[in-house]
């Protein structure tokens, strides 16, 4: 059986990011049809459309909570282009072991961060 290890473990019970932007430039509200997770995040985007902030809402389990606030530690600061680039591994391996059945939890928050990103894309076209 596996355990979730320290860092899983403190983003889950202290998460940085965890709220709502008011009037934010992006939304990715996604969800697993299968466990029946959920995770909106939401980004501010300022000038050279770097990621200003970003904030999440999940509900769901420890690790979804973890991996939600994990993305938004990596996608802070960074470009929308280089945001884009972010994957469910690099969120899984900066937060060390994230059992195997939890994969799909950093999945949705891959997802829920393109999801963000497209919406403001569409935004701006308007
Ligand atoms: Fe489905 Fe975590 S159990 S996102």
């Amino acid at each position: 059986m596996s355990y979730y290890s320290k860092k899983v473990m403190e983003h889950f019970l202290h998460p940085k990011h965890l709220g709502k932007i008011d009037n934010a430039d992006g939304l990715g509200d996604t969800e697993n049809l299968r466990c029946g997770d959920s995770m909106k995040i939401y980004i501010r985007v300022g000038p050279a459309e770097r990621i200003e902030d970003i904030k999440f809402l999940t509900m769901g389990c420890g690790a979804a909570i973890a991996t939600s606030d994990m993305i938004c530690d990596l996608a802070k600061g960074k470009t929308l282009e280089e945001a884009e680039k972010i994957k469910f591994s690099d969120i899984a391996d900066e937060l060390g072991e994230l059992p195997a059945q939890k994969l799909h939890c950093a999945h949705l928050a891959e997802k829920a961060l393109k999801a963000a990103i497209k919406d403001y894309e569409s935004k701006k076209k308007k």
